[in-house]
């Protein structure tokens, strides 16, 4: 059974307080939630890569099939959250479906989702750091704003030469210490960093856009360089497997469940429309920034301020640039650190996890122990490694939770069908196979490298489930009623 900590059973002060204070969070709030945890380093830093290195101009399509997948996986999403109106996203939900050990699996790599991916986000906000001092005339060394590993194989993490990526670790260290103090995060502010990263994107849009040349989209798909993955329709799947961590951060309206005066009705609104919302947001940049820039010089760490930087009616975007990208990408590691803190505050409350996680600070009322021990490590994980090695690990890992979560709703169209749904998967049958078959092929079209780093990470959760969780866990204690 769960442990006992006296601490452990005050429930910590949600961050972003004045919306729990009023528990009124609307449709409308839930979407901005939903475009500030999305809208990041993917589209800020990895949409470059993509196009560079996988797909060209094809990368619109990728970013189409990415977007296609987590629809999919939205909708099943959306169904869970409305029957689970309980905070603690896929690992609830797991847990009232699938039982313990599902519940233990989603939630560790959920770890990936949220704590690593507060690393990797961290780590790209460094290239943008980095090109805001650049344009300030301040020469940062670039030993200490790089990462000193780099390798996308199953072997070939080699060291760069530098020594550490400095600025990541101090927004992280800055940030953890804003959690621990339970500095909050007001609705107020988060809809004002969502409008700053997404009106200056749709600055970038507008003034973009009459300077897109037809020539830079020829040829859409290039072809194959021998090499699976590089271009052609390979190269295809191989940007859509990149552009889906552009995507990852919907489910953090769930996550808001206990926080919403409407759960069952306005989750779904919030998980699709912040979707759809990003989806026709990322096609827009993705043309523009092919469409203002050779393609070709896209893989570097600040792609948008790089390509309005090469347009001379576009110069005076960069700083502007520099300035949303660092904001949005601000809010990102902030929500996937609180995200990270809640989810082990709710295993450790579940008894997966040593009470230490889910110990509440008398003074502060926030998970202080449990926010500190993921600071150090998601800061220790962004000195050292590189953007893209981070990334590939988060996409994996979601990857394969968004496949469980497609599977838990079928399981639980048959288990208990007649449990209320406000909200129901349309077409469930054809989505949730179709949720699960594209997320199965971005993975597979994920490095091999990537794969095994998963296959590490699985194999290090299931030493400590064995060892701990299975000992000490609740028994299925979220068991969903069949509504008789
Ligand atoms: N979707 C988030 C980002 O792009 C993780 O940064």
């Amino acid at each position: 059974m769960a442990q006992s900590d006296e601490a452990a059973l005050t429930q910590p002060e949600p961050v972003i307080a004045e919306l729990t204070l009023k528990r009124a969070l609307g449709p409308t709030s839930l979407i901005m939630i939903g475009i500030g945890s999305i809208v990041g380093a993917g589209i800020f830093v990895y949409a470059g890569h993509a196009a560079a290195a996988n797909a060209g101009p094809a990368v619109l399509i990728s970013f189409t099939i990415a977007g296609f997948g987590c629809l999919f996986a939205g909708l099943c999403y959306a169904e869970f959250a409305s029957m689970i109106p309980e905070s603690g996203s896929s690992y609830t939900y797991a847990y009232a479906t699938m039982g313990r050990f599902m519940a233990w699996f989603i939630g560790w790599n959920m770890v990936l989702e949220y704590g690593v991916s507060a690393s990797g986000v961290a780590a790209g906000w460094s290239g943008y750091f980095l090109s805001f001092l650049q344009h300030m005339g301040i020469a940062f060394p670039a030993a200490f704003a790089n990462a000193p590993l780099e390798g996308h194989g199953i072997g070939d993490l080699h060291l760069t030469g530098a020594i550490i990526n400095l600025p990541a670790v101090v927004l992280i260290v800055a940030l953890t210490a804003l959690l621990v103090v339970g500095v909050r995060e007001t609705a107020r502010f988060n809809n004002a960093m969502v409008l700053l990263k997404v009106g200056i994107v749709l600055m970038l849009i507008l003034f973009g856009l009459p300077y897109v040349t037809a020539a830079h989209f020829t040829p859409f798909i290039p072809p194959n360089t021998g090499q699976l993955g590089h271009f052609g329709i390979s190269g295809i799947f191989a940007g859509a497997a990149i552009a889906f961590f552009a995507f990852i951060g919907f489910e953090a309206v769930s996550v808001s469940a206990s926080e919403c005066k409407n759960p069952q009705r306005d989750l779904p609104i919030g998980i699709l429309g912040s979707l759809a919302a990003c989806t026709v947001l990322y096609i827009l940049i993705a043309v523009v920034l092919i469409g203002i820039t050779d393609w070709r010089t896209l893989d570097v760490p600040d792609p948008m301020s790089f390509a309005v930087s090469k347009v001379a009616g576009l110069k005076w975007l960069v700083q502007y640039v520099n300035i949303a990208a660092m904001a949005g990408l601000g809010t990102v590691v902030f929500t996937s650190l609180y995200g990270q803190t809640r989810v082990f505050y709710s295993m450790a409350r579940d008894g997966f996890l040593p009470p230490a996680f889910s110990a509440v600070h008398k003074t502060f009322h926030t998970p202080h122990r449990g926010t500190i021990i993921v600071g150090v490590v998601a800061a220790l994980l962004a000195a050292i490694f590189p953007f893209d090695v981070l990334a590939d690990l988060v996409s994996i890992g979601t990857l394969l939770a968004f496949i469980a979560v497609c599977t838990g709703i079928m399981i639980l169209r048959i288990t208990t069908p007649k449990a209320p749904r406000s909200f129901r998967t349309p077409f469930v049958w054809l989505v949730a196979p179709a949720g699960i078959g594209v997320c199965g092929v971005m993975m597979f079209f994920l490095s091999d490298g990537t794969k095994w780093r998963l296959a590490i990470w699985t194999a290090i959760g299931l030493v400590i489930y064995s060892v701990y969780g299975v000992w000490h866990a609740a028994p299925w204690k979220w068991k969903v009623s069949n509504g008789e």
